[in-house]
């Protein structure tokens, strides 16, 4: 059936079976009160193994790369020289962060085998293959990394991440070895450029922008860079009884002040969109008596320039390095991701506006603030997102909602996208 046959209520259908398999994934957690499926657990694991047999299902021969990227290889071309023409990847990712929805990532995974389904099950043959990726570290929510397994798809894996340690002082090298994974492989999880023809990822806006225009589906234009940094503050713990206020150096209030210079640099860059986050902080010794000695939290800075963003990070290790002199205090920066911005290739944009005209609906264009595999990919191939209204523009949240209607819409557009992608001229 190709799309032209596909009726409203076949739409409908195919966004009800994703959310079927989106529910059916949102039920692997560490914790039975809330989502929580962080990289190389035994969440993962398990998360991973349900996808690769969908991937079955649907056609597609599986792999897992030495990171745990799964692979579904769709192959099913007109002739033997269909199967060696680049391929088209598409994917996102199935980690998801501390108490997450059930659509920012899983949706883009599931996207990707229902339109190989659609193809494999008697939809016109196409000139080139499919990978199908289900990526395992993109929220870098167990590890400081982020984006670690799209960056060993373009060959871009930071062997410094081996190093990194979660919570619990496990590192992700040691995580990758229980896993059953071999770091000496990761090189050979790079794709070849002449391999690969683009990237697609669907995803859930995670905005309100398309639920303000009142339209399904949207096509993103670039993917805004971010700089993510720990920083420490140290002062002397003390007893919380006896020194004096004008004797004391807190980095707890340190670190506050400073903390409420990241808010006014980035409200004073609004104009630039300019957004910074401190998510994460740790006091010591964490007594309620004892002055805080050593203050440790992370910033998180995101731009659509990469220019701004990095002036925006200058501005506030200069704020720091202020209030640390002002209070008699100590401060380190300690920068452990950083993204470029990136462009999503035109012509993939238009194809995709194109997909979504075809089902009868026009195709606003936005930018990105979050990050995604898809900026990670960009550095390989032409790379492209399709966004997914969701309900009040909420995520990294269980309330985050994408209605069964609009999710068949973004697959049919997916579908629609492929019959119109050639690779070297879509
Ligand atoms: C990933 O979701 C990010 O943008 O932090
Ligand atoms: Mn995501
Ligand atoms: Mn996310």
């Amino acid at each position: 059936m190709n799309l032209a046959a596909m009726s409203p209520s076949d739409i409908l259908a195919l966004g009800a079976r994703a959310g079927a398999m989106l529910d059916e994934l949102a039920r692997i957690s560490a914790e039975p009160s809330r989502l929580v499926r962080l990289y190389l657990t035994p969440e993962h694991r398990r998360a991973a193994d349900l996808v690769a047999g969908w991937m079955r299902q649907a056609g597609m021969e599986v792999s897992e790369d030495a990171l745990g990227t799964v692979r579904g290889r769709f192959s099913a071309g007109a002739s033997p020289d269909d199967a060696k023409a680049p391929r088209l990847l598409v994917g996102s990712h199935i980690d998801t962060v501390v108490d997450a929805g059930r659509y920012d990532g899983p949706l883009g995974v599931v996207a990707g085998i229902l339109a190989v389904d659609h193809f494999s099950a008697g939809g016109p043959a196409l000139p080139f293959g499919i990978d199908v990726l289900a990526f395992g570290d993109e929220e870098g929510s167990r590890f400081p990394s982020t984006l670690a397994t799209s960056a060993a798809c373009v060959g871009a894996f930071d062997p410094a991440t081996l190093g990194f340690a979660d919570r619990n002082g496990v590192t992700f090298a040691e995580a990758l070895k229980a896993y059953g994974k071999n770091a000496q492989d990761i090189a050979a999880a790079a794709y070849r450029r002449d391999e690969v023809a683009g990237f697609v990822e669907v995803h859930i806006e995670q905005g309100p922008v398309l639920e303000q225009e009142n339209e399904p589906l949207g096509v993103v234009t670039g993917i805004v860079g971010q700089s993510r940094l720990r920083v420490v503050v140290t002062g002397e713990a003390g007893h919380a009884g006896t020194v004096p206020m004008e004797l004391r150096r807190d980095a707890l209030a340190g670190a506050a002040e400073l903390i409420l210079a990241v808010e006014r640099i980035a409200r004073e860059l609004a104009a630039d969109r300019v957004v910074a986050t401190v998510g994460r902080i740790e006091a010591e010794p964490g007594a309620v008596n004892i002055i805080p000695a050593r203050v440790a939290f992370t910033v998180d800075v995101r731009a659509m320039s990469d220019e701004v963003r990095r002036s925006a990070v200058e501005q506030i290790e200069s704020e720091g390095w202020r209030v640390v002199e002002a209070r008699g205090l100590q401060v380190a920066f300690e920068p452990f991701h950083e993204a470029v911005t990136a462009e999503c290739d035109l012509t993939l944009q238009n194809t995709l506006a194109a997909a979504i005209a075809d089902l009868g609906h026009r195709a606003p264009r936005l930018p990105s603030g979050a990050g995604h595999d898809a900026q990670m990919m960009a550095k390989l191939c032409r790379s492209a997102m399709l966004f997914v209204r969701c309900r009040g523009g909420v995520s990294h949240n269980p309330a985050e909602y994408a209605s069964p209607a609009d999710i068949g819409l973004a697959i049919a557009a997916l579908i629609r996208f492929i019959e119109r992608f050639a690779p070297g001229q879509a």
